[in-house]
């Protein structure tokens, strides 16, 4: 199996005052093509700080990021960007849809934003809103929404640019039971349709929905039976 994720030896420390504090420390994940990876871990133990590292959102302070083949770790700024919008599909616990722009408009900005004609991006999305249930709802604002509903349409905009990587944190943290597991049933529909999705849990049950398990624990990254390092 190719690879989509690489990295070696990634640190990151925040700068607190005087005080330097390590979050990150010597990670190594290997995160293959059309995996359905968790990535389980306590409150403060580093997953979103992680998250942001993977998400190109983020630098870290030493270490190897190579994603889809891209060395990340030597990108400038403007790549970076450009990787976020076309490579990272994102989907946050909290949707972080536009409030004032209607499910079809929130679903096409991805696609807007690389200059793709309204129209265009209309019709490209027309399978996705068709898969996710939305169709009856394209021309609701968020707020008209039920919150599985609101992260369909989250899931409808990471989908939608074709993007190399599905990345969600806590995707399920805001939803009830069954709601949050139509929600996990979707993603591993999704990954059987070969997505690669990497998601970042605090909850053991959502993350056994995944394929693999990884544990991160006070910035240190362990594989299932919480003994070796990855
Ligand atoms: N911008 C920042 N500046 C300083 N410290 C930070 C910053 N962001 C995060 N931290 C610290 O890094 C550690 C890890 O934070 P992170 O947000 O990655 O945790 P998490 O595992 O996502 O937690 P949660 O499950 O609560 O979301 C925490 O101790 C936090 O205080
Ligand atoms: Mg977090």
């Amino acid at each position: 199996m190719e690879n989509m994720i690489e990295m070696r030896g990634i640190c990151k420390s925040y700068q607190m005052g005087e005080e330097e504090l390590p979050v990150l420390k010597d990670i190594s994940l290997t995160v293959g093509k059309g995996e359905f990876l968790a990535i389980l871990g306590p409150s403060g133990s580093g997953k979103s700080t992680l998250m942001n590292i993977i998400g190109c959102m983020d630098r870290c302070d030493q270490g190897e990021y190579f994603l889809d083949g891209n060395a990340i770790h030597q990108c400038s700024e403007k790549q970076l960007t450009d990787v976020r919008n076309r490579e990272i599909g994102f989907i946050f616990q909290k949707y972080y849809l536009i409030p004032r722009y209607t499910v079809m408009q929130n679903i096409t900005m991805p696609l807007l934003i690389r200059g793709m004609g309204h129209r265009e991006a209309e019709k490209k999305c027309e399978e996705t809103i068709e898969m996710l249930g939305l169709s009856q709802r394209v021309g609701h604002r968020p707020s008209e929404l039920s919150g599985g509903q609101q992260q369909r349409v989250a899931i409808a905009r990471a989908l939608v640019g074709e993007p190399a990587i599905l990345l969600a944190d806590e995707p399920t943290g805001a939803l009830d039971r069954a709601t949050g597991l139509e929600v996990l049933d979707l993603f591993e529909k999704l990954n059987a349709m070969g997505n690669t999705i990497v998601m970042i849990t605090h909850d053991l049950q959502v993350a056994s929905h995944a394929h693999r398990v990884v544990k991160i624990v006070d910035g240190q990254l362990f594989d299932s039976d919480g003994q070796l390092p990855v």
